[in-house]
């Protein structure tokens, strides 16, 4: 296993949208297990595949960061099928670092997703796991969480972005 350098904004692969994952071999497997890695050590509670780089609809979640069994959520090619309610908090995204702002998502969503070896299942979750899931599925459509922001907001950001030397 390997700690991969995560790419930060303005890194342009941050901002592609991705292709589906459709090899589920070895090499998706070293992957995902180098992501999960990256994450834990960073730390953070999501990493998408293109914040270390790789072009791929591949995303890792655990919102405890490594510390409850089976939190860890391998997310291949996940698609979020339903939503339901709406609540605002504070965000933050290891490709940003030090920016956190308050951005609306739903509180509660239905995800399908594929795992490593291709299985197709189905979840629901809600509030802060919820919360970080779109986060990382926005980034396999290149969207950052800066790009929810408004108004004041989003020009405070832009100038913290700019104090931080990431533009
Ligand atoms: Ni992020």
């Amino acid at each position: 296993m390997a700690i991969l350098p995560i790419r930060l904004i303005p890194d342009s692969v941050l901002r592609v949208d991705c292709p589906e994952v459709t090899e589920f071999d070895d090499d998706l497997r070293r992957l995902v297990e180098d992501m999960v890695e990256t994450m834990y050590a960073a730390p953070g509670v999501g990493l998408a595949a293109p914040q270390v780089g790789i072009e791929k609809r591949l995303a890792v979640v655990d919102v405890s960061v490594g510390k409850a069994e089976g939190a860890l959520k391998v997310l291949v090619n996940p698609k979020i099928v339903s939503q339901e309610g709406k609540v605002t908090d504070f965000e933050g995204c290891l490709s940003i670092p030090d920016i956190s702002e308050k951005v609306a998502r739903p509180r509660k969503i239905e995800v399908e997703a594929q795992d490593v070896d291709g299985e197709r299942f189905t979840f629901e979750t809600e509030d802060f796991e919820a919360r970080a899931v779109c986060h990382e599925v926005d980034h396999l459509d290149g969207v950052l969480f800066i790009d929810h922001l408004r108004g004041l907001r989003r020009e405070k950001v832009k100038r913290q972005i700019r104090k931080l030397g990431l533009t």
